[in-house]
């Protein structure tokens, strides 16, 4: 089968992902390059982190680090500036028009930096220091998750060696929270890498199995529990809804379960996330400009695996399970058809309208089977809807949740990470749309707020008195365009932290 033997075998293992070492030091050192910060207006800016050390090497070479506010970056975070000491460059980011350094600032601007260096062609590895003043916890953790993040490179599939990136980060500071943020961060960034680079993998390379044994090797040394269901296992439990999407594939469908149970954990949540390995639309096939990036279509369930790895790595006091449906929907004599009758796992009968609705189904079965374990609260992550990227763009993901409590408890969580998302009703209108002529349900209403027809779809199959929230990162999950801050071009990561940081707020 494709994917089994592509060059040399350890071009395509679980361990791919590699970040920089990062760690906390107290001075320049060997840096290559170090990055510091220039905040206040463009008439009015100072700089943030200029270590007497940097600025004493700075006078000794007759040179003013004042120069970089000469350039006129001031209040804006995406703004840069680079100065040339011996042996060093010195790199200065824009911070914001206030002095307070917002840990999602700190983030961008560190971002911004790295992405600056790194954009060097035919360099060396290079040693970077980033100092921009932060001292919290959440600030150290924000600056080194900015500069992890935008670390990331996804390695070519070639023969050819990988561009030299960077080879060490340090963060200028000293307290104990220094380290926790930075211990924390190298957690965060590399769930959010990991996932990454499973969605940025082509789909002959990651089909439904492939992304199910990417996760046992990757969660092989973490205390998870993994279980993997394959088609026969499927058919059994009756999941029809996964086992209709995957039928037009000639590779089989799969569900993925993980269990993070800690000692003392008082509070359940289940994660979902949507693994289309690639999205065809199937007999209701996409046009050739949408076709390209359907690789992306597995991002929430590489979202949910790398989140509850990242949940478990940073030992937090919660239990947390996550399924991940995995199908490909493609075209065959076995294919289903629109106008078929599907039957989810809970029972319920659905119509499906239109083949290209796959999401939806993947996730009522996974739905149906997460709401049978009676968790506190669900969260499902998907790229499902058009819809909503029209509603929101391509920066900021929805969110549909069953009440407003669990509504803002994301939003705070998000908040903290860092992470857009803007909440959209579940109305009586889209759930009067819901009951279909053959069968229980129909899998699409008309074209107008099809973002909250399928919140409401979703929604039948999660218990009334368990807390949801369904996030759609149909915009978010993939970069079409540049790097832009600590987000790279392609698939960006996007709702790993937000979900990490929802675990945290329910950890004991
Ligand atoms: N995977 C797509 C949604 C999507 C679109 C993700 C663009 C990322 C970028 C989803 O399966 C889909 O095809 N949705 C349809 C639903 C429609 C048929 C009701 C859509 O949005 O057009
Ligand atoms: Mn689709
Ligand atoms: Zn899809």
């Amino acid at each position: 089968m494709a994917g089994q033997s592509f060059f040399d075998s350890d071009h395509f293992d679980s361990g791919r992902v590699v970040l920089p070492e990062i760690e906390l030091v107290r001075g320049l050192g060997k840096a290559t390059d170090v990055v510091i910060g220039i905040a206040g207006s463009p008439e009015n800016s100072s700089l943030v982190g200029a270590s007497s050390e940097l600025k004493s090497r700075a006078a000794k070479a007759g040179i003013s680090l004042n120069q970089l506010i000469s350039e006129g970056v001031g209040g804006k975070v995406d703004q840069v500036a680079e100065l040339d000491l011996p042996g060093l460059r010195v790199v200065g980011v824009g911070l914001g028009a206030d002095l307070d350094l917002d840990p999602e600032d700190l983030r961008r601007a560190a971002g911004v930096g790295v992405r600056r260096i790194l954009s060097r062609q035919g360099t060396t590895k290079r040693r970077i220091l980033v100092s921009l003043d932060a001292n919290t916890t959440a600030q150290v953790r924000a600056v080194a998750e900015g500069a992890l993040l935008a670390s990331y490179r996804f390695r070519k599939l070639t023969r050819e060696p990988a561009a030299p990136g960077a080879e060490s980060i340090g963060i200028l500071g000293s307290s104990r929270s220094c380290q926790q943020g930075i211990a924390a961060a190298r957690i965060t960034s590399r769930a959010v890498c990991v996932a990454r680079d499973w969605t940025n993998l082509p789909p002959n390379l990651l089909g439904p199995n492939d992304l199910a044994e990417q996760a046992r090797g990757y969660l092989k040394d973490a205390k998870i529990e993994f279980e993997v269901l394959d088609e026969r296992a499927l058919e059994k439990a009756g999941f029809g809804g996964i086992l209709a999407v995957g039928s037009g594939s000639a590779r089989p469908p799969r569900l993925v379960r993980l269990d993070y149970r800690p000692r003392g954990a008082k509070k359940h949540l289940t994660l979902v996330g949507k693994g289309i390995t690639y999205d065809s639309g199937g007999y209701n096939l996409k046009t050739a400009e949408s076709l390209k990036t359907m690789k992306c279509d597995m991002a929430g369930a590489a979202a949910v695996i790398a989140a509850t790895r990242a949940i478990a790595d940073l030992g937090l006091t919660v239990h947390v399970t996550a399924y991940a449906p995995l199908a490909e929907s493609m075209i065959s004599g076995s294919a289903y058809r629109p106008s078929d009758v599907l039957r989810i796992f809970d029972g319920t009968t659905v119509e499906n309208i239109d083949s290209d609705c796959e999401g939806r189904i993947v996730l009522a079965d996974a739905l149906a089977r997460a709401n049978a374990d009676h968790p506190d609260m669900i969260v499902d992550i998907a790229t499902l809807t058009g819809a909503c990227m029209v509603a929101l763009g391509t920066q900021v993901a929805g969110l549909l949740a069953s009440d407003d409590e669990a509504a803002d408890r994301l939003l705070d969580a998000a908040e903290t990470a860092g992470e857009e998302f803007w909440q959209l009703p579940i109305t009586a209108h889209a759930r009067k749309q819901l009951p279909s002529e053959v069968a229980d349900l129909r899998s699409k209403a008309d074209r107008y707020g099809g973002a909250l027809f399928a919140g409401a779809f979703l929604q039948h199959f999660v218990d009334e008195k368990i807390a949801w929230a369904h996030l759609d990162i149909a915009g978010p999950a993939w970069n079409a365009g540049t790097a832009h801050d600590y987000v790279p071009a392609q698939a960006t990561g996007m709702g790993i932290r937000t979900l990490i940081a929802l675990a945290t707020l329910m950890s004991d």
